[in-house]
């Protein structure tokens, strides 16, 4: 009999005003509410094989000790950091001692908006940037993980 393996868990990390998508700068972001993109990952996940958990925070702190919790017990790492993006060495640190792969997503296009979002402090330690799709960037990012973990 052979033993059947356990699905590799994907953290998904919203980082701070994500909770008000659906009603913030829709102009910008459009109408989709975090919920949404959240049950359409895990949809998704069942699909690619892999199991998906997921946490939003406003603190940069309570980011930092999930990205470390996720060292024990997921494999890969999902990460919308907002406007943490720009400016967090703390949340760049933490990601630094994730073992696993990690992709950045993001709604909106930041290179084509204010020259401070140009820059990510996360963008080198991810395998990649997904930035502009909407809520497909999350989509993107999920095939791309679990291609990376070989559950495709
Ligand atoms: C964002 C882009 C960031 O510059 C901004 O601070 C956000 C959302 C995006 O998904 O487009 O809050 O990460």
């Amino acid at each position: 009999m052979t033993a059947k393996k356990k699905s590799p868990r994907v953290l998904v990390l919203h980082g701070p005003n994500l909770n008000l998508l659906g009603t913030r700068e829709t102009d910008v972001y459009g109408t989709t509410t975090l919920d949404s993109i959240v049950a359409r990952l895990r949809v998704l996940g069942d699909e690619l094989g892999v199991v998906v958990d997921s946490f939003q925070s406003n603190s940069e702190g309570d980011l930092v000790s999930a990205i470390q919790k996720a060292r024990d017990g997921c494999q890969a790492i999902l990460i919308n950091p907002a406007a943490y993006t720009h400016t967090s060495i703390a949340i760049r640190d933490a990601l630094l001692a994730f073992p696993g792969p990690i992709v950045e997503v993001h709604l909106s296009n930041i290179h084509r908006r204010e020259e401070f979002r140009r820059r990510s402090l996360v963008a080198d330690v991810a395998v990649g940037q997904i930035t502009g799709f909407g809520p497909e960037s999350y989509v993107l990012g999920l095939r791309a993980l679990a291609s990376l973990l070989g559950t495709q």
